[in-house]
């Protein structure tokens, strides 16, 4: 199956920013969409968004630290559709400080959404992928894996163990599957400078508010990489807005 039209799509961290928008692309270009992330609020308005434009989506609650409830994804897939053509790894936290600031519960939680988080989605849909003899991995990095500044040191710690753990699931995954890393620059959305240290959340959301790319920007590239033809394997690509040093 090529192209992006009729394929089952996984989600997390689909109720705001980059999951809202890459949901939205997706769903216009006929994916059936199974969401996750926490806040059901947002996430139902994300689903009833797709829906009233004529997609097709069902919100699942989802904590991505609780191997559980990525199990639970990826079972709601294989209920509502008989199978689950790709999982994109999204949910995170920009949660932001200077190693003084000794905001350990903040290291803790990066740590647990970006590495435990995305290995809860590789234990829940690698076995499916196989079973299928077809699927593929999103993951979304960041380009602080590529370019660490102060004080984001941990989230860039996490981002490049996203990194690490796409290109070494890429080397075994074999060729049945495919394994894409997508790596954004600042992005604007509601994510920056959240949960972040006052300074940080400061410079972040001035930052943001100066040079950020749209989350479409990223939507976009997410689409490319699923589009590809099968045994086509998108394996990376850096977003940047052009400014970004
Ligand atoms: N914006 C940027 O400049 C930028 C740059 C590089 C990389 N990124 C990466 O892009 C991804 C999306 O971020 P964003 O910018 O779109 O920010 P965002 O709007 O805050 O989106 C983050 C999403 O992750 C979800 N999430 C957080 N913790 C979760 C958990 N434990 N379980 C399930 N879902 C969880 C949030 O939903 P709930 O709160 O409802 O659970 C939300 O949907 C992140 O991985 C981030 O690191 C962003």
């Amino acid at each position: 199956m090529s192209g992006i039209e009729g394929k089952v799509i996984a989600v997390t961290g689909a109720s705001s920013g980059i999951g809202e928008a890459t949901a939205t692309y997706l769903g216009e270009k006929g994916a059936r969409l199974v969401l996750g992330a926490r806040r059901e609020d947002r996430l139902n308005a994300v689903v009833d968004k797709i829906k009233a434009a004529g997609g097709t989506a069902t919100g699942v609650i989802v904590d991505v630290t609780r191997r559980e409830d990525l199990q639970r994804l990826t079972d709601t897939a294989i209920d509502q559709f008989g199978r689950l053509d790709v999982l994109v790894s999204n949910a995170g936290t920009m949660a932001v400080s200077p190693f003084d600031d000794l905001r350990q519960d903040d290291w803790d939680a990066m740590v647990s959404v970006h590495i435990t988080g995305l290995l809860n989605g590789i234990g829940a849909a690698l076995p499916v992928f196989r079973e299928q003899r077809s699927g593929q991995f999103v993951n979304v990095g960041s380009t602080a894996a590529y370019v660490v500044k102060p004080p984001q040191a941990v989230y860039a710690a996490t981002k490049t163990a996203v990194k690490v753990l796409t290109e070494g699931l890429r080397q075994e995954s074999g060729p049945d599957l495919r394994v894409t890393l997508v790596s954004p620059g600042f992005t604007n959305t509601e994510g920056v400078g959240k949960g972040a240290s006052p300074e940080a959340a400061a410079a972040m959301t001035q930052q943001r508010d100066a040079i950020a790319m749209p989350p479409s920007a990223i939507a976009a590239a997410i689409g490319y990489a699923i589009e590809q033809p099968e045994g086509v394997d998108v394996s990376e690509i850096v977003v940047r807005p052009t400014v970004q040093a």
